[in-house]
């Protein structure tokens, strides 16, 4: 796995997510696809098997949290739905996500990526005061919380795009660092407060980033694919 251009496919229903899918037939490599809770939850894990058999690879994006023996059994089950990269939030705990690495690992020794949550970017630093009790500054939670992840064993984390050189740097290049809130040069931000666009996103040292709208609300969206993989892939 090198750096590639994940396309968020935030859709309600597999007959939506299939329709847009059916664009980028003519592509020679087809685009590697994410999968959120939305989709995934009114489609049932046979959503899965129906786009990674049209050759997709998928990034199944459902954030497990819960205690270590739980995660461990449901990423078992993942692990056998033959995604290509999960993930997990580090609240969890090094213990958790330890276990969620066994439960994903398969007989024959391979399994798929895992990356962690470190603090989600809808949670601020009042927010984490408030709500959750921690009153260090969220810059250092986020490292602190990648720093745990990478004892446990994990492949990376998700992270802005503005936090992934430092997450290199605390982490090693080889921990990778999953970015959304791209944007093309000039183009709508819409709810994403920090953007970047494909070609900052690929100098920062982001090894896959994760777009949504500006490719599924594009008039032409393989035309947007391939130029954002342009920028970002080279
Ligand atoms: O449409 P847009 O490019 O903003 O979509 C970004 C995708 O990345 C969405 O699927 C969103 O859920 C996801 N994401 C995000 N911010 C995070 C984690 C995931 O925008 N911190």
């Amino acid at each position: 796995m090198g750096k590639d251009v994940i396309v968020a496919c935030d859709f309600a229903s597999r007959q939506q997510t299939l329709d847009f899918l059916k664009q980028f037939a003519g592509e020679t490599k087809k685009p590697f696809v994410k999968i959120g809770m939305e989709l995934f939850y009114a489609e049932g894990p046979q959503i899965v098997g129906e786009i990674k058999g049209r050759g997709h690879q998928i990034f199944l994006d459902l954030k497990l949290h819960d205690i270590p023996n739980t995660v461990k059994k449901a990423m078992k089950v993942l692990s056998g739905l033959d995604v290509d990269l999960v993930n997990l939030h580090a609240a969890g705990t090094v213990a958790m996500m330890e276990a969620a690495l066994e439960g994903l690992t398969r007989p024959d020794g391979t399994r798929p990526l895992l990356i962690a949550v470190t603090q989600l970017t809808s949670t601020d630093q009042r927010s984490m005061e408030e709500d959750l009790l921690i009153r260090e500054p969220l810059a250092e939670v986020v490292m602190h919380y990648a720093r745990r992840a990478k004892a446990a064993g994990l492949d990376g984390v998700v992270c802005s795009p503005l936090e992934s050189a430092k997450v290199k740097e605390a982490c090693g290049a080889g921990f990778l660092t999953v970015t959304p809130g791209v944007r093309f040069a000039g183009g709508d931000t819409g709810d994403q407060k920090r953007v970047m666009t494909p070609q900052e996103a690929k100098k920062i040292g982001s090894d896959y980033i994760v777009v949504g709208r500006p490719i599924t609300g594009a008039e032409d969206p393989a035309a947007a694919y391939r130029r954002c993989v342009a920028e970002f892939v080279g």
